[in-house]
């Protein structure tokens, strides 16, 4: 059963590539190959809007793939571009990890890789000379985050609901593995102890970059801890966050009674966010520039599949970074 699952899912794939090829018929411009881990990803559409509008600037041709959450499908996914004679992949891998599979048949094929969004460990994307990485510190994010989050709790004494001088906070985390998920949930809470305030987590799960999902959680949580002992709401992205804020909402929460307020934060700057942001129910996020990381990886893949000399647009051979930048509430720009 498993095994007809698997291989409706690779027909179907490649039937989507092979319609998609038909459709854009190749000059003699670059053509691109990007999978792209799940479509239905609210920051990776940004990202993909960003990659298209780039490459028509380039006169590059693009094509992208659903990867469909699923490690498989992408490989199959991966074949199918290099044998449709792509000159250069960009990958956001589902499984960062795994990465290895994708590397071993671009080298094969003698073709650039770039991955964007999931970086590859630095032990996987040194086995290739042409594989780099384009992306922001996810340290950097977690850093701003918990940034907003004490400068609030400074700037409001009401805050510290308990008056114990520590800040009892819920942790929204995304998917297990993801380095934005790992090194957000640590330096967010690093850089509020840093700023002179105990933090203290009284309850956090894992709610894969979801809004649904945290919005469940954050629900049970609720029911379980009760709205009056929570300090702050540290998401790891802005659609847990904004799934935090429905669960909030449907207690009479940040609903604009500033005695029914809980401080939440998340990362992306997505619009959904701004604008609840701009509606008082949400405290701030992080700018990750979806449209710079976008550019920078279609500019690179195309300098890479001309041939080009990228030495001076990488850092340590294989990197571009792309800055974060701090949001907070009514700054919205
Ligand atoms: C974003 C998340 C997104 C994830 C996908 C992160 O950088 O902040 O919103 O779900 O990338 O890999
Ligand atoms: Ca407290």
């Amino acid at each position: 059963m498993e095994e007809v699952i698997f291989l409706r899912k690779v027909f179907v794939t490649a039937l989507i590539l092979v319609l998609a090829f038909a459709s854009c018929s190749f000059a003699d411009g670059v053509k691109i190959g990007s999978c792209i881990y799940r479509f239905s990803d609210a920051f990776m559409l940004r990202f993909r809007n960003a990659m298209s509008s780039e490459s028509t600037k380039e006169g590059a041709e693009l094509v992208l793939a659903d990867s469909q959450n699923d490690q498989a499908t992408q490989d199959s996914q991966v074949d199918e571009f290099i044998a449709n004679g792509v000159n250069v992949l960009i990958i956001n891998p589902v499984d960062r990890m795994k990465s290895q599979s994708i590397i071993d048949k671009a080298k094969s094929a003698d073709i650039p890789v770039v991955f964007i969004n999931r970086e590859p460990p630095a032990s996987i994307l040194s086995t290739y000379s042409k594989a780099y990485y384009v992306g922001a510190k996810a340290e950097e994010s977690g850093i701003e985050a918990g940034e907003i989050i004490a400068a609030y709790f400074k700037s409001h004494p009401e805050a510290d609901k308990n008056k114990d001088g520590k800040l009892q906070f819920v942790m929204l985390r995304g998917e297990n593995g993801h380095q934005d998920m790992i090194l957000r949930s640590r330096y967010s809470v690093e850089a509020i102890s840093k700023a002179g305030i105990p933090p203290v987590e009284i309850a956090g799960a894992i709610a894969n970059w979801d809004k649904l999902q945290a919005m469940n959680i954050m629900n049970a949580f609720i029911m379980s801890i009760g709205p009056e002992n929570i300090e702050a709401v540290i998401a790891n992205n802005d659609e847990m966050a904004l799934g935090a804020v429905e669960a909030l909402k449907a207690n009479d929460y940040n609903k604009g009674s500033a005695e029914m307020y809980i401080p939440v934060v998340g990362v992306d700057a997505n619009a959904s966010a701004l604008d609840a942001m701009d509606r008082g129910e949400m405290l701030g996020t992080v700018l990750n520039d979806a449209d710079g990381q976008g550019a920078a990886a279609v500019k690179l893949a195309v300098m890479l599949a001309k041939g080009q000399d990228v030495s001076k647009e990488v850092t340590d051979g294989k990197y571009i970074w792309i800055p974060y930048q701090k949001i907070a509430r009514g700054e919205k720009k």
